[in-house]
């Protein structure tokens, strides 16, 4: 078993008997008695469950029952228990939500105060998109969108600082998971393990554990692949790393081709595009994937890798069938790429829900 580091509301945690398979849910909520965080859907749709998760790029919310403890690594996890400042002091989003009555059964209230206070550390006004990906049944979310405007002026509380360099003198060893560091490392690894699943942001492969209860081995968490994940704005081509989150991604089409951008937005949720990524959504063909289609338009080229032979592909010719790809065993997604051109690019997504839905017809 490999051992993984983290900060736990500020804390070091070092866990050495960890399974790949287990969520960082049920681990918080069995193994610590960390109740704060809910469990609702369980599958990444009502933000029950929402931590704060920061690493080199900062801060996100995340959703805890799709997240798997390795991905972790390195990083700082902070639970609806480790808001309140220490000697209890509310969160000004926290007092907020007393002030404007956001909450009645109050089971979607960690939640919110997760997303809420991530979008107040990162200065985001946008609350109806930065909530869209919280489910409330009850209260509604006039009082709720309220309280977020209330406290958006109130200085982040110091407590919500993350030493991440707590972590330095802790580091993982070998174990039956791999956690590469870089792309070679992956494409060495994964020649030797060519059946082995490759994990990203588990938005998907998430449900394959907590729905399907499918055991996965072998396994690897791409987290620490930081050279996949450049978004490079060249002046004749657009090249996008395929650890790039669904999150920045969508910030760099903004510019130049906002259908796209506005199109990203209604992907999942901000929990779920924070953690999702563009290469794990082309892989795996879901075929309900909503990125293909825009980069198809846009002529997109897929770029793949397998040891050290990589080749590329018309992303329309990747898709041979119905979740059927053009990968080889031990081949791996690096990035995708397309022409930089006038923005002509329209995208039209037909869902029953505006937000967070899956495409009924998209069209681009
Ligand atoms: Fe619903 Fe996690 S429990 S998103
Ligand atoms: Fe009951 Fe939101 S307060 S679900």
């Amino acid at each position: 078993m490999r051992q993984i580091a983290f900060l736990l509301n500020g804390d070091p945690v070092c866990l050495s008997d960890v399974s790949p398979t287990t969520t960082l849910l049920d681990w918080l909520r069995e193994e610590r008695g960390l109740t704060g965080t809910k469990e609702g859907c369980n599958e990444g749709d009502c933000g029950a469950c929402t931590v704060m998760v920061t690493g080199a790029d900062g801060a996100r919310a995340v959703n805890a029952c799709i997240l798997l403890l390795p991905q972790l690594h390195g990083r700082a996890v902070r639970t609806v228990e480790g808001i309140a400042g220490p000697d209890g002091q509310l969160h000004p989003v926290q007092q907020a939500m007393v002030d404007h009555h956001g909450s009645q059964c109050g089971f979607c209230t960690p939640g919110f105060i997760v997303s809420m206070a991530t979008a107040h550390l990162n200065g985001r006004r946008d609350f109806n998109d930065q909530l869209a990906g919280n489910l409330c049944r009850c209260t509604g979310y006039a009082p709720i969108v309220r309280a977020a405007e209330a406290a958006a002026d109130q200085p982040v509380p110091d407590w919500l600082t993350e030493d991440l360099t707590k972590l330095d003198t802790l580091s993982g060893t070998g174990g039956d998971f791999a956690m590469p560091k870089s792309s070679d490392e992956l494409a060495a690894w994964y020649a030797d393990h060519p059946d082995a699943t490759l994990i990203a942001g588990a938005t998907d492969v998430g449900l394959w554990v907590t729905k399907a209860l499918r055991a996965l081995r072998p396994v690897a968490f791409l987290a620490g692949v930081d050279d996949l994940r450049d978004i490079e704005i060249g002046a004749d081509e657009v090249r996008i790393g395929a650890m790039a989150s669904l999150t920045d991604a969508g910030t760099a089409m903004r510019d130049l081709h906002p259908d796209f951008a506005e199109m990203i937005r209604r992907y999942g949720s901000v929990q779920v595009r924070n953690a999702a990524t563009i290469g794990g959504n082309i892989a795996n063909g879901s075929p309900i994937g909503d990125s293909p289609p825009a980069l198809i338009a846009l002529g997109a080229t897929l770029h793949l890798r397998k040891g050290n032979e990589r080749r590329q592909v018309p992303l329309e010719g990747f898709f041979l069938d119905y979740g059927k790809q053009d990968r080889q065993p031990g081949e791996f997604v690096e990035a995708v790429s397309f022409p930089r051109q006038p923005d002509r690019l329209k995208c039209y997504k037909i869902s029953k829900r505006f937000d967070q839905d899956i495409s009924a017809v998209c069209g681009c």
